[in-house]
């Protein structure tokens, strides 16, 4: 299918990402969108709260916001027709892979065998989850990142099947309702994103076990410098702004000594064992209050609102 044959759009699975995927869709007056959830779900509600900010901060008019949320209906009932004549279905049910599989398998014998199915797995291979599909070619992975509302990447995940006009299509429906969809070629663990962020965190804990720097340390130390920059300037852009033949000789240099372990690190598996959980505990690499986690999540969102709207 192209682009302008999508029009029916179902997402199945209204929790914290259906919900808010939802909404992103609901972008496109055209659009006709539908959440379906096998147990009854506050689609409304939910947008709602998520939007709060962005309606308080004067990025979204309320009255737009209803009239979005005015697009969207629910149903928790598989046989009805938003199910059987959806064009484009995004899956977000729980991280599970028989769940997922059994969730496609029911959606193929209901949909026609054009509609598009993407799944907004975290880390499953689409691959995997698309396997005993009869039109695998129609599958592709969309992954969303949280606040689904706010983050505007989405990466397709190509799986060994995906056709060329699939992964074509849901890029050019993600972009015309304001995502930055991004395709990632392959089907790899942790597509193109979370390999570097994680990437990323598994030094960062590296050099806390080390006693390199302590977990406060480490975090001022990417907010106040490279982390500042990474929004405007991408690490390959960096790398050809200070010239690849210096950032040759930096990882000559380096590269051997930084972390290269294939297991979680003992420090993390040690916080994990003795109930040092973060945010959930109160503790974890840093002391949490219960006012500290509280105030986390509108903090971020009122950052992220800043950075993408300037409000
Ligand atoms: N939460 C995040 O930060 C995040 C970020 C990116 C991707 N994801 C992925 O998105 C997906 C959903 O995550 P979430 O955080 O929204 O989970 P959630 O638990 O908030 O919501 C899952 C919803 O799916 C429904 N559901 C479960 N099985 C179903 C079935 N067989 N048929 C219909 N509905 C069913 C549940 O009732 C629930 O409402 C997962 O694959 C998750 O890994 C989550």
């Amino acid at each position: 299918m192209k682009k302008e044959d999508i029009r029916r759009i179902l997402i199945v699975g209204g929790g914290l990402m259906g919900k808010n995927i939802a909404f992103v869709f609901s972008a496109e007056p055209a659009y006709e969108i539908t959440v379906y959830d096998m147990y009854p779900v506050d689609v409304p509600g939910g947008i709602r709260t998520s939007c709060a900010q962005l309606v308080e901060k004067g990025v979204l008019a309320p009255e737009e916001l209803e009239a979005r949320i005015g697009r969207i209906s629910f149903t928790d009932d598989i046989d009805s027709d938003s199910v059987k004549n959806a064009d484009l279905v995004v899956e977000a049910v729980f991280e599970d892979m028989a769940v997922k599989r059994e969730t496609f398998a029911k959606l193929e014998a209901r949909c026609r065998p054009d509609t598009i199915f993407c799944t907004n797995t975290s880390v499953m291979s689409p691959s995997e989850i698309s396997r005993d599909l009869t039109h695998r070619e129609r599958f592709a992975g969309t992954h969303f990142w949280n606040p689904g509302h706010l983050i505007p990447l989405v990466e397709v995940v190509r799986s060994d099947a995906t056709s060329d006009e699939t992964a074509e299509t849901v890029l050019a429906v993600l972009a015309g309702v304001g995502k930055k969809p991004v395709l990632c070629k392959k089907d790899v663990p942790g597509f193109i994103a979370n390999r570097m962020q994680h990437a990323l965190w598994r030094e960062a804990i590296s050099i806390v076990e080390h006693g390199i720097a302590d977990a406060e340390t480490v975090d001022m130390a990417v907010r106040y410098s490279f982390g500042l920059r990474l929004p405007q300037l991408g690490p390959l852009e960096n790398s050809d702004l200070v010239g690849n033949d210096l950032t040759y000789n930096i990882h000559d240099y380096i590269l051997s000594s930084l972390e290269d372990s294939h297991e979680p690190s003992p420090l993390l598996k040690k916080l994990r064992d003795e109930g040092k959980l973060g945010f959930k505990t109160g503790e974890g690499f840093m002391k949490w209050t219960p006012e500290e986690t509280a105030e986390a999540a509108s903090a971020l969102n009122e950052y992220l609102i800043r950075m993408l709207y300037g409000k």
